[in-house]
């Protein structure tokens, strides 16, 4: 057991201890490191303005991926090579990227740049071809609101053109020594790590602490004696509410360091997805095995959110529009609870006792989910609402699915979010469908009994009258993507 965090920040060993754990990366390298070209604007994932690359240990080798690093914390980022904008420069040279940038005017009062650019660098990283659509979703996540995205757009695709002599697309990460940095890690990878510290304040004192578990028995171990801690994924929710609702727990768990949770398994068209798989990682599974799923993740925040949020973490979390929530209902998912002494499955439909209330108990942890991938003759299609395609929290979720026998409805499974307090499943509207023809007419009359099934609030995001009509409407969407076509041969 160690009791300080091994960080490695452009090449440079860091060892940090007490007090100095519980800081946001961009807090740390700006205030602790004078590493002030890491900008931090909305301080909620939103702007991509604190991009930085974060390079974990990942089958013996050091893999880059940008991330939001003010809502990453310390504690969540033992054992990694994090590179600055400042970690860009070689041999008194700015990068390529930047060099790009500065060449089609990518940048007017500069806030946004560094993370710009750092995204960027991050799609070299991965030596992603640059088109100008791998271009606009590598930058999804980094808001400007001064140059315009067309020159920023146009600096990233004239990296795609070699130039003679120049090292243009090189990885940023290249001119670090990263056998060393591997031996490093790989030194101290079996180590849990344990910190303390006594706050003191206005004449109280605290004692402050966080756990990273290398194994899971220690985390479990550990969630079972110290029932009020706050447990931490990727963070991209819970950093949000630290850093915007003030929230300061006493007691953190990191689960990042838990490669017994980072696995994602198919077997005989049954899927099972460890607890510690992000996003991004779901999200090329998906393309393969799941496309309707990896649509929806297409759509999910930002790569910076994605390349740390966990599925896992989004079932969690409880919110009854986070957007995994539909195909987990529809599918008919089952959640590993594991404490100490045991595990058991329990099913999502039957996860949720209402708003942010769940089944688990204070001393479990979510360890995988599983499913079985659709049947052939199953037709499943997932629906994301929002204000903006892209980042942007949901209005209203939709998963459909429908099982098919002799052109007939034989089973219904329909789950909408945004619509109550958790995410709803629709008996009523299922059993009605059940047996029934694929005609406009039956899905005009399951959509109104769907939106009959609800009882939406107004919010925010939208009136209780616009959810209920989408709700309603959902099902001509579902039934002229899906049949349409085939109706109208048949008609012909
Ligand atoms: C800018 C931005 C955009 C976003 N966009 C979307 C979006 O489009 N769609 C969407 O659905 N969500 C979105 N989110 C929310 C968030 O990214 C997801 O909910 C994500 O999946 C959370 O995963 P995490 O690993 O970061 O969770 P964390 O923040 O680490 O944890 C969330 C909660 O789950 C608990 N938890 C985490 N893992 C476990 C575990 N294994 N066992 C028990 N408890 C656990 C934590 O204690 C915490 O209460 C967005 C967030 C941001 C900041
Ligand atoms: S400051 Fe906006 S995403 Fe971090
Ligand atoms: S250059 Fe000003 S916000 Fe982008």
């Amino acid at each position: 057991m160690r009791d300080y965090l091994l960080l490695y920040v452009n090449g440079q060993r860091h060892q940090i201890s007490g007090e100095r754990c519980f800081q946001s990366l961009s807090d740390y390298l700006r205030i602790e490191l004078g590493l002030v070209g890491t900008k931090v604007v909305c301080a909620e994932g939103d702007c991509g303005s604190c991009t930085v690359l974060i390079g974990r240990v990942r089958n013996g080798e050091l893999k880059y991926e940008g991330i939001d690093s003010c809502i990453q914390y310390l504690y969540q980022l033992d054992c990694t090579h994090v590179i600055t904008i400042e970690g860009l420069k070689h041999e008194n040279r700015v990068h390529p990227v930047q060099q790009a940038m500065v060449d089609a005017m990518g940048s007017q009062c500069g806030y946004c740049t560094p993370g710009f650019v750092m995204s960027l660098a991050a799609m070299l990283e991965t030596k992603e071809a640059l088109t100008r659509l791998s271009v606009q979703d590598g930058l999804t996540g980094n808001l400007c609101r001064c140059t315009g995205y067309e020159q920023i757009i146009e600096a990233a695709l004239s990296l795609s053109k070699p130039v003679a002599g120049s090292a243009a697309n090189q990885p940023a990460s290249k001119r670090y020594n990263k056998k060393a940095l591997i031996a490093d890690f790989n030194a101290h990878a079996s180590q849990s790590v344990f910190c303390e510290y006594l706050e003191k304040w206005n004449g109280a004192s605290n004692k402050v602490r966080f756990f990273v578990p290398r194994t899971l028995q220690e985390a479990v171990e550990f969630k079972q004696k110290q029932r009020n801690v706050t447990v931490v994924a990727g963070g991209t929710d819970i950093s949000v509410q630290m850093n915007k609702e003030h929230i300061e727990p006493k007691c953190v768990m990191s689960l990042t360091n838990l490669d017994e949770l980072d696995f994602i398994e198919l077997k005989k068209q049954k899927v099972k997805v460890g607890a510690g798989v992000t996003w991004t990682k779901l999200g090329e599974f998906c393309q393969q095995h799941l496309p309707q799923l990896s649509e929806i993740i297409s759509l999910f925040a930002s790569r910076q959110i994605r390349n740390a949020g966990t599925l896992a973490g989004n079932i969690a979390n409880a919110s009854p529009i986070a957007d995994s929530l539909p195909f987990l209902h529809v599918i008919e998912a089952e959640i590993e609870l594991s404490g100490t002494k045991s595990s058991r499955w329990v099913n999502i439909n039957r996860f949720y006792h209402g708003y942010k209330n769940t089944e688990m108990t204070p001393d479990e942890l979510i360890t995988s989910i599983r499913w079985n991938l659709p049947e052939p003759e199953g037709v499943l299609k997932l629906y994301k609402v929002s204000k903006r395609k892209d980042l942007d929290i949901s209005t209203f979720t939709a998963g459909i699915l429908l099982k098919l026998k002799n052109g007939k409805i034989n089973k219904a499974r329909l789950a909408y979010g945004g619509v109550g307090p958790v995410v709803l499943r629709l008996p009523k509207t299922e059993r009605y469908m059940q047996g029934k023809p694929v005609t406009a007419t039956i899905f005009q009359q399951a959509g109104s009994m769907a939106s009959e099934e609800i009882s939406p609030i107004s919010d925010v995001r939208a009136s209780t009258d616009y959810r209920s009509q989408l709700a309603e409407n959902i099902m001509m969407k579902f039934f002229h993507e899906c049949f349409d076509n085939q109706t109208k041969k048949e008609a012909a």
